[in-house]
């Protein structure tokens, strides 16, 4: 049986400028299955929270979002109108954000707003949605659920709201739960409890996660597959462990050097990739990521964007100078 919840095929996104329309996501493609994960990882401004937007129906105004499709269970969500945008949104695709302060209304109790979240998209009686709301709570790892409802989100710690937030998502038992950056403003030690605590209830109801990072060292602890953005474009795919155990890709190398939860244990500082990633708009015809590669070759990667390479069957890689490698080594 196909259990893949959701594909996407060639998602661009691109809002109009000065001298016509700027691409920042250029044909992305990905899937993922239910109980599985996919991480995005990249950089600042590499178009990682616009795919999420994409999946939510929420691209900021001017944004034209084109693709082949949207296959959201066997529905291409690419094209759908507000109404159908509404029927999927929270209810089948949960999102939960960066800031938890934001998502959550200070002046409303926590059971309040779950509860209100789960009757507008549900139909049932406010006792049936407390019952869910509670149920919400102890998934997101509240031990005594039924005490929270009564709270204030100023009377919890940053780790207890973003539990908060992920029991709103949870509650109207969506198929795929978006995190976009959820961990990133929370301390180490509360950031891994998140990040076990998602990878837990991925397994234990069967959801499709998709977890949104900065750091690669955190995708080894969600699991499954990892996609590697760069200004836009996708530069790796691939199982997490494949892609941490083969980087592939100039970039990710890289990411890796300065992925401060794979390196803080060691004694060499953090190393940040020189330069800076390209404007949206002035990428022109060379390798997305030549103008910082270390590796780059002249007269190639300066002329054309690369095609897909195949490091193993499930893991691929868009660089020419693997490609060269790959087949130099092959003769
Ligand atoms: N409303 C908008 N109008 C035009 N361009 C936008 C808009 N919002 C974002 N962008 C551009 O889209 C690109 C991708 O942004 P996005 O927010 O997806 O990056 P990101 O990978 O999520 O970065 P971060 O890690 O900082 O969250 C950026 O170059 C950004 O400048
Ligand atoms: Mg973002």
């Amino acid at each position: 049986m196909d259990n893949r919840v959701l594909k996407v095929e060639n998602l661009s996104i691109k809002f109009p400028g000065r001298n016509g329309l700027i691409t920042v996501v250029d044909q992305v493609s990905l899937s993922v299955n239910a109980g599985k994960s996919l991480v995005i990882a990249g950089e600042s401004g590499s178009g990682k929270s616009m795919i999420c937007q994409a999946l939510l129906g929420i691209v900021p105004g001017a944004g034209q979002v084109s693709g082949t499709q949207i296959d959201w269970r066997g529905k291409n969500l690419l094209g759908l109108d507000e109404a159908g945008w509404k029927s999927v949104r929270g209810s089948e695709i949960a999102m939960i954000f960066q800031d938890p302060t934001a998502a959550l209304n200070p002046l409303i109790t926590i059971g309040t707003q779950i509860i209100d979240v789960i009757r507008t998209h549900k139909r049932c009686s406010r006792s049936e949605a407390k019952d869910r709301a509670i149920k919400s709570l102890e998934l997101a790892g509240f031990t005594e659920p039924k005490l929270q409802l009564g709270r204030y989100s100023s009377q919890l710690s940053g780790g207890m709201r973003q539990r908060v937030a992920i029991a709103l998502a949870l509650s109207c038992e969506p198929a795929l739960i978006i995190a976009d950056e959820a961990t990133s403003n929370l301390d180490v030690s509360i950031q891994a409890n998140i990040v076990t605590l998602l990878h837990e209830l991925k397994e234990k109801l069967g959801l499709a996660l998709i977890f949104v990072t900065h750091d690669l060292g955190l995708a080894a602890e969600i699991g499954g597959d990892l996609l590697v953005m760069y200004a836009g474009n996708m530069v790796e795919y691939g199982p997490v462990q494949s892609v941490l155990d083969n980087p592939s890709h100039p970039y990710t190398n890289g990411l890796l050097q300065s992925a401060p939860s794979l390196n803080s244990t060691r004694d060499n500082p953090l190393q940040p990739i020189p330069g800076q990633a390209p404007k949206p708009g002035t990428l022109g015809a060379s390798a997305p990521f030549f103008a910082r590669c270390p590796v780059a070759v002249d007269g190639v990667c300066d002329r054309k964007r690369p095609g897909w390479t195949d490091v193993n069957l499930q893991h691929q890689v868009a660089c020419h100078r693997f490609e060269l490698d790959k087949h130099g080594a092959k003769q």
